[in-house]
């Protein structure tokens, strides 16, 4: 039988915009300026982050479907039965179906988002084709720290699911912190099955984030048009465009949004200028060779158990157990 929805929230509505303002405000008074990337997934970024997804040039999702695919047997038997599956921004849940279709939906799937229209029409899609499944479905932002609702607690252990190299999008002293909450969440007997996108040629890495449809960039100036929607702010988004490259030494994939004109523009209240060619640092995505990833995981008390790569290691899923 499946379970009542619960939702937890970590702010009300007004103080997350609140919030949102305090974090931009804050931003662009920064040098180098930057915007944090969590608040790119507003619904319209989440759709158009969907479309990334089914690029051509970008890489990373089929890779990773494909990577588990090949070896869902041992996958689940790294996530074992009597579980808890927790995942850290669920998304659209494709993944997440092939794992619990293994696992015949026997266990108890705590899913994560920020995005509340697209975590609510995923549970209920979830709940429809797994009715047995219990889903406790939590509304909140997972780079903060955020209780689980109880029956998380119930199974023998809990297992946390972070796909996708979202952890690529945290600089290394956060991925680190982060790492460390997982293996609080998931203790000394859980696990953490992490998708990590690898350092690899830029010829085939830049493109993943310049595509020729355009989709990227429409993903990175939303959140300029999600400022003017949300904060009253004055953007011109004809005065912005895209750049996103490679940098060598960071091991990062750098997106900005870059002033195509000396302007200023009205948030909240306050004035910014900007010059021709500034920009504002809108995203980071790191890359680490398994070696590097392991070796930062095992600092937060995580030991890698196994490793699954597609043929030209373009991207690696691992599972790693709580020390
Ligand atoms: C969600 N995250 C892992 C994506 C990435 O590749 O860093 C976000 C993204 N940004 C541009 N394209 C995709």
């Amino acid at each position: 039988m499946s379970t009542a929805l619960l939702y937890a929230e970590t702010e009300p509505f007004e103080d997350g915009r609140l919030a949102f303002l305090r974090d931009v405000l804050a931003g662009l008074g920064q040098r180098p300026r930057r915007l944090d990337c969590k608040y790119f997934y507003d619904e319209e970024g989440a759709g158009l982050f969907d479309a990334i997804c089914e690029l051509p040039e970008y890489y990373p999702t089929r890779t990773e479907l494909a990577i588990m695919r090949e070896n869902l047997d041992e996958i689940a038997e790294c996530i074992g039965l009597d579980t808890t599956l927790i995942e850290y921004g669920s998304g659209n849940g494709r993944k997440t179906r092939l794992l619990l279709k293994q696992l015949d939906g026997r266990c108890t799937y705590v899913p994560l988002d920020i995005a509340r229209q697209s975590l609510e029409a995923a549970t209920r899609r979830l709940q429809a084709d797994f009715p047995h499944l219990r889903i406790h479905p939590v509304c909140a932002d997972f780079t903060q720290p955020c209780a689980l609702p109880e029956p998380a607690f119930d199974a023998a252990r809990r297992v946390v699911f972070f796909p996708g190299s979202t952890i690529g999008n945290f600089h290394p002293a956060e991925a680190e912190r982060f790492l460390r909450r997982v293996r609080q969440t998931c203790g000394r007997n859980g696990g953490l099955l992490i998708g990590v996108d690898l350092k690899k040629d830029p010829g085939l890495l830049v493109p993943a984030y310049n595509d020729a449809r355009g989709a990227t960039a429409r993903f990175n100036l939303n959140l300029l048009a999600r400022i003017n929607r949300e904060l009253g702010a004055d953007f011109d988004l004809d005065r912005f465009t895209h750049y996103a490259f490679y940098n060598p030494q960071a091991g990062r994939i750098e997106m900005h949004l870059a002033s195509l004109a000396s302007q200023i523009v009205q948030v909240g209240g306050r004035s910014f200028r900007f010059n021709l060619g500034d920009t504002i640092w809108t995203e980071s995505s790191y890359k680490y060779t398994i070696d590097e990833f392991a070796a930062m995981a095992l600092h937060a008390g995580l030991r890698l158990d196994q490793v699954w790569l597609d043929d030209d290691h373009l991207f690696s899923v691992h599972f790693y157990r709580g020390l």
